[in-house]
């Protein structure tokens, strides 16, 4: 039996659907245990592409357990749409759990999301507007609504009403819109609950239960390190923790129950909305990165920012996630370059740092210190044995996981479920 926690090393979108597909097929259970749909996980199974904002990627998989943990927060409409469209497409949907203790995202959470984004003007986050933030902060603020109260029949009403009557005094007075109507909301959000009652339950039970019946667990993280709330690159950041710890708390088992955590870095950098980006290029090598590796944001379709493979912000997200491999994806988007670098260290004023600075505007004073490599120009999407790879390829490989400090278990060469290279078994 083995837990296995799987997140994203870089600033998101680092192939974690891919990866999780992949590992899922020996998993038991799948689990997501933090962010929203401001995910956007892609997962490209024989010719069909499917495109996960909530639901854990192991859904393909035939009667495979997925469950969304309470670390999560839950537009119920997305995720209804999300379930319509499997179910479509035939996927069965019948074992997915949802956390009571999961938050919900409300109407006026996506309102507040874009009206703070306005307000910020050159200072805004880029957020996916999806009321992720505002969610968050109702639950650290203890006045949101979750799973458990959305099915309340009796107290869902009153919840919503003492809620609205505050967040309609803070768009009418504060942010100058109009306020919203109370019987629309809960007409629609009666009907979600009903609608999304049958899937709800304790979903830590289910999980430890699983644990003790030595099942193999993959957890599922969304978004990634450097998004983190605490460990990232604050403000620039997502209002949950996608780091390793956050699988505990968001599903609600202790750290003790965890044995690997791997993590999903690309073979160079990318970055949607605002915030520093030390390595990221602004050239003709960034637009060829861009346009090989379709870098448009799989939820908002926004041009994600490209840039080299950070060899500080991947020992820092090994640092802080405790990563025993790392699965390097996006290595065939390298191909046909004279030249790839990876940033070793930072110059900062006058000396060389090479673990990742804490201070809000650190990074702006930063200049990557860079290593040179010979790219290679033979197609790598059909290769599957590491050693059939090309030399500069294996070198690069090689120095990656020196410099970051992390072996590399995985290497993905093409979006596809087969275009894997499996150097060690995470189960
Ligand atoms: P996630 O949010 O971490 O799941 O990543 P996204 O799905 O948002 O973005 C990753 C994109 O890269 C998707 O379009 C994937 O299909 C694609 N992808 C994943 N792994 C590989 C790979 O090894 N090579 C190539 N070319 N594409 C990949
Ligand atoms: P996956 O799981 C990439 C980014 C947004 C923005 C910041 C805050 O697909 O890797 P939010 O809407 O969360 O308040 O936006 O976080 N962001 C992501 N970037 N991948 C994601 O998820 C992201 N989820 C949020 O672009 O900069
Ligand atoms: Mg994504």
């Amino acid at each position: 039996m083995s837990t296995v926690v799987l997140i994203g090393a870089q600033w998101g979108d680092e192939g974690k659907g891919k990866v999780t597909d992949y590992l899922a097929e020996k998993a038991e259970i799948v689990v997501r245990y933090a962010g929203g749909n401001n995910a956007g996980h892609t997962v490209v199974v024989g010719d069909q592409t499917f495109q996960l904002h909530l639901i854990p990627s192991g859904i393909l998989y035939a009667d495979k357990p997925c469950i969304v943990g309470n670390g999560t927060v839950i537009d119920p409409e997305v995720l209804l749409d999300e379930l319509e469209g499997l179910k479509n497409r035939g996927i069965s949907i019948k074992n997915l759990r949802i956390s009571p203790k999961a938050h919900v995202i409300m109407p006026y959470h996506r309102i507040i999301d874009a009206a703070d984004e306005k307000s910020k003007g050159t200072k805004k986050i880029g957020t996916t507007g999806r009321g992720i933030g505002p969610a968050y902060s109702d639950k650290a603020s203890r006045v949101g609504i979750r799973v458990t109260d959305l099915i309340d029949e009796e107290n869902f009403p009153l919840l919503l009403k003492g809620a609205l009557e505050e967040k309609n005094r803070l768009l009418r007075d504060y942010y100058g819109i109009p306020e919203m109507d109370y019987n629309t909301i809960l007409k629609d959000y009666q009907k979600y609950a009903a609608d999304l009652k049958q899937y709800v339950e304790d979903i830590s039970v289910l999980v430890e239960e699983a644990i003790k019946e030595d099942k193999n667990i993959l957890f599922e993280g969304a978004q990634g390190t450097l998004l983190d709330l605490d460990h990232g690159t604050y403000p620039y950041v997502t209002s949950s923790h996608p780091i390793a710890a956050s699988a505990c708390l968001g599903t609600g088992i202790g750290p003790t129950r965890i044995n690997r955590v791997a993590g999903v870095a690309k073979a160079y950098v990318t970055r949607v909305g605002s915030g520093p980006f030390p390595t990221e290029l602004f050239d003709n090598t960034g637009d060829y990165i861009r346009k090989q590796g379709h870098e448009y944001g799989t939820t908002t379709g926004r041009p994600r920012r490209c840039g080299w493979f950070d060899a500080v912000v991947a020992r820092y997200s090994a640092r802080v996630n405790g990563l025993d491999y790392l699965a390097v994806t996006k290595l065939d988007v390298l191909t046909g370059l004279d030249t790839i670098k990876i940033c070793t260290g930072y110059k900062y004023r006058g000396e060389v740092i090479s673990e990742f600075p804490c201070g809000r505007d650190a990074l702006k004073d930063c200049e990557p210190c860079y290593e040179e490599f010979s790219g290679w120009k033979d197609d790598i999407s059909l290769v599957r044995n590491y050693q059939e790879l090309p030399d500069n390829a294996k070198k690069y490989l090689e120095r990656v996981s020196e410099v970051s400090g992390v072996p590399v278990g995985i290497i993905g060469v093409g979006p596809k479920r087969d275009q894997t290279i499996i150097l060690k078994e995470m189960y």
